[in-house]
């Protein structure tokens, strides 16, 4: 999808279909009401009559309206005007997307930028408009035999900014959306990727073609590697399935000067549970048990394309979690690399032994800052729902920054505690720690097991069980936390 910035007036547009918005109960935008001056208040005699009543949500696509160049023009309901914040926004694009999608029109020139939103600028309202716009056209029908009825997707976007002076920053805004966008579209289609074609092997095929577009560093660590380098946890977890483990290791070097920061990313291809086997409803969204890593991946997609001028390592331990045989028990006691000793109380429990020894691995990296992404506990979809990724740290300037870089994107995290009193829970009879710490505090005390192997450095831990996908009728991913991660990174480049 291609998107341009202008600055001009609606009627002049020669455009399929020119985008403004109404608010409840029946008031035009200022764009609305330059089109309403030219053609002899043909908007507003429609919204008297009342068949737009501004209501949130709401479209309603207008042909030949007098005296413009457009071919449509199409009416979107923004709600009452004073309760327009940045959620109402969102839904205002997210609804013209919509409409423009499913109505054909190969391209449209948009008047949503000049509605004031509070607390966010120009930038921000066009670089969500193009994120909107892409997760709006995206599909994923690769996998059906017969694609989707001759679609005719929304294919160019004119973004309207209202100032003259504000072009510049609107194509900024508008190629940082679209470098995320394209990172979230690749975290998209590896999720929803299924555990036989999105195994180990092809997560490190994927990184090794991202490696070449991109021009980063790949370096894949086999079975053999990890062996020699004492990854008893990572290999523990990896026992009970055929398909053999990978160790991808990335790297973006925007600044060799300075170092880096670390991603980890959980990438557990398919969870079944192992021994300790899950119940079979909703088994297969454990496909999207890799969404830790999908998102690295798509973050070095977006670093790339925008050219940041920073040092990034990325580190995704993949595996799948089956039961077998061989696979590791109950009960089991496992060295990890650091030294400390497991015990396995329970095999489901394998997101944190996998991340245990990548965390370590990320020590030989002289990290600033490391940060893993992992959809770790089902207790923090239960504690925080779809809308945040829990985040723990053990730097609470870093988790400022993460925060506040979710909050800007709307891909947001929630602080939670990573007090000493919960690290009890995980006390073993036979090995230096177990592997889980019963039901209460759940995603706590996983965040306080992978604690235990981060002390070398600024740490954080974003737990996105929650917001990695979506279940029910819509089922599918996200991308996030990409925007998030993105943010930060670019955060960084300014601070220094
Ligand atoms: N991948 C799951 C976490 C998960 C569960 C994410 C449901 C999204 C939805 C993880 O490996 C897991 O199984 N965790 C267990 C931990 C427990 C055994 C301590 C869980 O959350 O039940
Ligand atoms: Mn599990
Ligand atoms: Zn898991």
């Amino acid at each position: 999808m291609e998107f341009s910035i202008k600055n001009g007036s609606p009627e002049k547009q020669r455009s399929a279909c020119v985008v403004v918005g109404v608010f409840e109960p029946r008031k035009l935008s200022l764009d609305g009401e330059v089109i309403d001056q030219v053609s002899n208040h043909y908007l507003g005699d429609i919204i008297r009559r009342g068949d737009m009543d501004g209501k949130p949500g709401t479209t309603l696509l207008l042909h030949n309206v007098p005296n413009t160049l457009c071919d449509r023009v199409l009416l979107v309901g923004l709600g009452k005007e004073r309760e327009f914040k940045d959620k109402e926004y969102r839904d205002a694009v997210r609804a013209a997307i919509k409409t423009l999608n499913e109505t054909g029109s190969l391209e449209a020139s948009i008047y949503l930028t000049e509605l004031p939103v509070r607390r966010r600028d120009t930038a921000w309202k066009v670089e969500q408009t193009v994120l909107m716009a892409m997760e709006g056209v995206y599909r994923f029908d690769r996998l059906k035999s017969k694609q989707e009825e001759a679609r005719r997707p929304l294919r160019r976007l004119v973004l309207n900014v209202p100032r003259r002076n504000e072009l510049g920053i609107g194509e900024e805004a508008a190629k940082r959306g679209q470098a995320i966008a394209e990172g979230m579209n690749l975290a998209k289609d590896l999720g929803n990727l299924p555990g036989n074609i999105c195994t180990p092997g092809y997560l490190a095929q994927q990184a090794q073609e991202l490696a070449k577009t991109c021009k980063l560093k790949l370096e894949v660590l086999e079975q053999k590697d990890m062996e020699a380098l004492k990854m008893g946890a990572l290999l523990s977890v990896a026992r009970g399935s055929r398909q053999p483990p990978k160790l991808i290791v990335l790297q973006y070097m925007g600044d060799k000067k300075k170092k880096p920061v670390v991603l980890v990313g959980k990438g557990v291809t398919f969870d079944a549970g192992g021994i300790s086997l899950k119940p079979a409803g909703e088994m297969d969204e454990m496909k999207y048990d890799m969404s830790g890593a999908a998102s690295v991946l798509g973050t070095f997609l977006a670093v790339a394309k925008l050219k940041l001028p920073i040092n990034l390592v990325g580190i995704i331990p993949a595996t799948e979690n089956l039961p077998d045989g061989n696979a590791n028990k109950p009960g089991d006691v496992v060295t990890s690399m650091s030294g400390q000793t497991i015990e396995v109380l329970n095999t489901d429990a394998e997101g944190r032994l996998i991340l245990c020894d990548a965390l370590t691995y990320a020590e030989r990296f002289e990290p600033e800052t490391v940060v893993d992404i992992a959809t770790l506990t089902g207790a923090c979809l239960i504690a925080l729902g779809n809308h945040a990724s829990g985040l723990f740290s053990n730097h609470d300037a870093l988790a400022r920054e993460l925060l506040h870089a979710g909050e800007y994107t709307v891909d947001r995290a929630w602080h939670m505690p990573l007090w000493d009193d919960y690290q009890e829970q995980l006390k073993s009879n036979f090995a230096d720690m177990a592997n889980i710490g019963g039901r209460p505090a759940g995603s706590i005390t996983a965040a306080c097991f992978l604690s235990r192997f981060t002390k070398k450095y600024d740490w954080a831990h974003l737990d996105i069980a929650g917001t990695a996908w979506k279940s029910g009728k819509e089922k599918g991913s996200t991308g996030r936390p990409v925007p998030l991660l993105v943010h930060f990174l670019i955060n960084k480049c300014r601070v220094g």
